[in-house]
């Protein structure tokens, strides 16, 4: 039995998706940590789809907290800095969280650490058995390894748990010919293929997200979660963001 009504689920492109949100979105303006607006931004964009009936699982990253490759930088071991991202994932997951429950949306929270006082630990079955009841499944502590980013974890999740497609939520409104914040000249794709993404040398995910999506038949689309109202466009298909397909 579904936890909400999905009067409009049969509108909806995707059925089952994985949200990928950035942790440094989570800083809006602010130099560090999470802002409660933003916060709430993204959990009206979600309300919009959850309210559609669609599934909905995400992953979201640590940056505004913490990044293991800067920590190496400073001359710290990358596994070390590798898992205290991790950590970091596992707060922005438990804001989200906790901003979601505080509007009624019914949550799900699992690790990929073992960390059983606050979180579930990530179990596949058990995560889709929350997706069919209609919770959202928020996915913490990455993959639960070093060497692997968030993008990484949401290929992983997207695909374990059946996903349709993962939505990578940025604050670039798609895949340019180059980098749009420094390039007035680049053109945006409302689509591509894998194999052009790989032929150009762009830059959608790191190697390792993108390959295991291309693997498994997994599309993507790149969007701005940051326009009101994107997120409910590009599930129910809208031409929104740039689509990355076969
Ligand atoms: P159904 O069996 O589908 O009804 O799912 P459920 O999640 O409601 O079942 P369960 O009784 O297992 O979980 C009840 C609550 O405990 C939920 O909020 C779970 O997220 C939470 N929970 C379950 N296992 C763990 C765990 O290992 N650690 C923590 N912190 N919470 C857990």
């Amino acid at each position: 039995m579904s936890l909400h009504l999905d009067p409009q689920t049969h509108l909806m492109k995707y059925k089952r998706i994985l949200l990928k949100l950035s942790g440094e979105a989570l800083m809006g303006n602010k130099q560090f940590g999470i802002d409660n607006d933003r916060l709430e931004e993204y959990t009206k964009e979600i309300r919009s789809i959850y309210d559609a009936g669609v599934q909905i699982a995400i992953v979201i990253g640590g940056g505004n907290i913490f990044r293991g490759v800067q920590a190496e930088q400073g001359g710290m071991e990358r596994t070390q800095g590798d898992y205290m991202g991790m950590l970091a994932t596992m707060i922005n997951a438990m804001a989200l969280q906790a901003a979601l429950e505080k509007e009624g949306i019914y949550t799900r929270l699992q690790s990929a650490i073992e960390m059983k006082e606050i979180a579930e630990p990530f179990i596949k079955r058990r995560a889709v058995r929350h997706l069919e009841k209609g919770r959202v499944v928020i996915f913490g502590a990455g993959t639960g390894n070093p060497f692997f980013t968030t993008d990484t974890a949401a290929s992983l999740r997207a695909i374990e748990v059946e996903a349709d497609v993962i939505l990578k939520g940025t604050r670039v409104d798609g895949i340019y010919t180059a980098d749009p914040e420094k390039d007035p000249e680049a053109k945006k794709f409302e689509r591509i293929t894998f194999s052009e993404v790989y032929e150009k040398g762009l830059n959608v995910m790191d190697l390792t997200a993108f390959t295991l999506c291309n693997e498994n038949k997994l599309p993507i689309i790149v969007f701005d979660m940051n326009k009101p109202g994107n997120l409910n466009k590009v599930v129910l298909g809208e031409p929104v963001g740039t689509l990355v397909e076969f």
